[in-house]
């Protein structure tokens, strides 16, 4: 091999020896880098469409060219086209099977003015923009099924909870929308983030841009980016992107893992708000009695993984020299392991949330446990001219007093509340509901049931907006 090209690699000629087997076993990177193919053949064509334009192939040799590309394209479709073990990576492999079908010298002339450097920085952009509509539909899916279970609720009432303590009611639609709404958050941010992502780097070469006088312009126009970036060197080395797509991986990984928190604590026999259909949970190979939340624990789990491909991203990423490092290569597994990942836990999710049977009466018989109603009667007081701080010790005693005697604040007689303070009157029984305290709660953003119905308009319009978009 001495002398030339190294076959299914794209350098060689100046070295005496081809590599080491262990070299080419850690430098090989087809076995993750080949879904990247439809990326490498797309650009391969505006490429050679740029170099008949400067006068670098007859239009017969373009023709040819276009040709072999698309026969490639189906070949990887039917997924008949594999690389071979001596190929390096996506695009020596191509280079390679190129050669084969057109012959050493027209395969061979598509290299002129790019490198693989600009060619991966542009791939992995092309696929993080394929990829963030996939999620982004995912996601937007899961915030649907939200969406429409918080609206077949209505009115019904939950126990609400601050540091895992029984807090005040809340509506169950107000809660369920609570885990919808961060999700509106990350569609957002991947709408942000194809912002950014929508820059060329191709025709930076492999540092200091093309040497042959094609135009990056026309071919990121062909490829479909908004501009070509400023600078090869940026261009060529920077995976800010990926890091910035590994944070809202992450992040949603994280929202997703709130939420499977929920269903794996609700739906357990000491609570029993939820009941996981039997399609979407598992059993246990001892116990027979045993229905699982696996999915709600796999989307919890998969957020710590998430986590991980972003951190060791920015740890590969930190003070790297410019510009291109091969330390580079250890972007796309991350990458890839994110989308995958969610474009597995999105779905499952969906169908668990779309499944899953509200337990609406235990919920309901809950939510004014542990004293829920407390700051209700302390507003109450409030209403009546009573300084909050002394309606707060007032209400504080009136509990103390409960759990000393055993009962619940409505079991507490008139006679009992004016000895406790003048200021509990017998009045203050009319604000010890559930309904009665969720009313109240009558502000913007508010758990009272106008609010709640206001706040599912605004998501519905929020979510119709976004799925247009
Ligand atoms: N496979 C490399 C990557 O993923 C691209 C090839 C660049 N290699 C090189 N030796 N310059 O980043």
């Amino acid at each position: 091999m001495a002398g030339e090209t190294n076959a299914g690699a794209l350098w060689g000629a100046r070295f005496a020896h081809g590599p080491s087997e262990a070299m080419a076993a850690l430098s090989r990177s087809t076995h993750f880098d080949w879904r990247l193919v439809p990326y490498d053949l797309a650009a391969t064509r505006a490429h050679a469409a740029e170099l008949h334009d400067k006068g670098f192939l007859s239009p017969d040799d373009f023709a040819t060219v276009g040709g072999a590309l698309e026969a490639l394209s189906e070949e990887y479709e039917s997924g008949s086209l594999v690389p071979a073990d001596s190929d390096e990576d996506v695009h020596g492999a191509l280079e390679r099977i190129l050669i084969e079908r057109v012959g050493p010298a027209l395969g061979g002339a598509l290299r002129a003015g790019r490198s693989r450097n600009d060619q991966i920085a542009t791939f992995v952009r092309l696929y993080m923009r394929d990829s963030a509509q996939a999620l982004r539909s995912a996601l937007l899916e899961v915030a649907q099924v939200l969406h429409q279970r918080a609206s077949e609720v209505g009115d019904a009432v939950m126990p609400g909870r601050t540091h895992y303590q029984l807090a005040q009611p809340v509506l169950v639609g107000h809660y369920l929308m609570a885990h919808a709404w961060p999700l509106v958050r990350d569609v957002s941010r991947i709408d942000d983030f194809l912002v950014r992502n929508d820059v060329s780097p191709y025709g930076g070469g492999a540092l200091a841009g093309g040497g042959v006088g094609l135009s990056p312009e026309a071919i990121g126009a062909a490829l479909g980016f908004a501009s070509v970036s400023p600078n090869s060197l940026d261009g060529t080395s920077s995976r800010d992107g990926v890091a910035e797509f590994l944070f809202i991986a992450a992040q949603i990984g994280v929202d997703l893992s709130r939420v499977a928190e929920d269903i794996i604590v609700l739906s357990s026999g000491e609570f029993g708000y939820l009941t996981l259909d039997d399609a979407f949970s598992t059993g246990s190979s001892m116990m027979p009695q045993k229905k699982n939340p696996d999915i709600a624990e796999l989307a919890r789990g998969k957020a710590g993984r998430l986590i991980g491909n972003l951190t060791g991203l920015l740890a590969t990423l930190k003070a790297l020299p410019l510009a291109y490092n091969r330390d580079l290569q250890e972007d796309k597994e991350p990458l890839f392991d994110s989308v995958d990942s969610l474009l597995l836990v999105l779905p499952a999710m969906s169908g668990l949330l779309e499944t899953v049977t509200f337990n609406l009466d235990v919920m309901a018989a809950g939510s004014t446990a542990g004293f829920a109603l407390a700051t209700d009667v302390a507003d109450s007081l409030v209403a009546n001219g009573v300084p909050f701080r002394e309606a707060h010790e007032v209400v504080g005693q009136l509990v103390s007093w409960c759990e000393q005697h055993g009962v619940d604040l409505p079991q507490v007689s008139d006679a009992e509340l004016s000895a406790l303070s003048p200021h509990l009157a017998p009045s203050v029984r009319e604000v010890m509901s559930a309904d009665a305290s969720v009313a109240r709660k009558s502000g913007r953003g508010g758990t009272a049931p106008a609010r709640v119905a206001q706040q599912r308009d605004e998501l519905k319009a929020e979510l119709q907006r976004l799925s247009a978009g």
